[in-house]
């Protein structure tokens, strides 16, 4: 009899600390960050999500790219494509960036890294908080426009947390503006005459 009691009062036990813990998790998640905390958060993740990768020029070392800070996550610098082969882009074939990184040459075109700076007239400062998580939900340009071309990987960040989402966006209001107009994307059948004669 006492042995069942003992079981059953450790079994008892176990779930109130099961619960504990459960509740104490919970109130971390739902915590609600203050704008100076969204925006810390906003930077750790663009920081260590790569994001600087694609949409920031980089500066040639001795020891390879870096980051141009001074024209943070301002997109494609622009400047001529060098040459490339059209044989070689296809499906089953190569896909193509240039030095750095921001624009890319596949079965889908050529895309550029857009330009994330809250500048009006080229970059973000149009886009609301609600536009922005759209984009990377559902893979839209400015939440409305059109499809977002790869290789931007909208489907692996559309899966963070609307925080983690509008930390990103509480962020990117941050960051000094940068007026870079990034071109359109080339659609598929006319990449051709953009390589044309180089
Ligand atoms: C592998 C390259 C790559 C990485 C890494 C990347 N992007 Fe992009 N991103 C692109 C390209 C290319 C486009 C333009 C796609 C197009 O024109 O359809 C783009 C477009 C976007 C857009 C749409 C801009 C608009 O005007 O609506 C947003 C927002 C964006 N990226 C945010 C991010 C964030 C935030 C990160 C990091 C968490 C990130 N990207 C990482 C390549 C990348």
């Amino acid at each position: 009899m006492h042995k069942f009691l003992f079981i059953g009062l450790t079994i008892s036990m176990f779930v109130a600390l099961l619960l504990i813990q459960v509740s104490c998790t919970q109130e971390v998640e739902n915590k609600t960050l203050s704008q100076e905390e969204m925006i810390a958060l906003g930077k750790y993740i663009v920081s260590t999500g790569g994001c600087d990768d694609c949409h920031t020029p980089k500066i040639f070392t001795e020891n390879g790219p870096v980051f141009d800070t001074t024209r943070h996550l301002s997109g494609f610098p622009g400047g001529e494509l060098p040459s490339l082969d059209m044989d070689m882009i296809g499906h089953n074939k190569w896909i193509a960036t240039e030095k750095h990184l921001g624009a890319w040459v596949g079965p889908w075109g050529i895309s550029y890294a857009a330009n994330l700076t809250p500048d009006t007239a080229t970059g973000l400062g149009i886009v609301t908080e609600e536009m922005f998580i759209k984009s990377l939900r559902e893979g839209i340009l400015k939440g409305m426009m059109r499809p977002l071309l790869p290789p931007m990987p909208w489907q692996v960040y559309g899966m963070k947390t609307d925080q983690d989402l509008k930390a990103i966006y509480a962020y990117l209001r941050t960051i000094k503006p940068i007026y870079n107009e990034v071109p359109q994307p080339v659609p598929p059948d006319k990449m051709g005459e953009v390589f044309a004669g180089k």
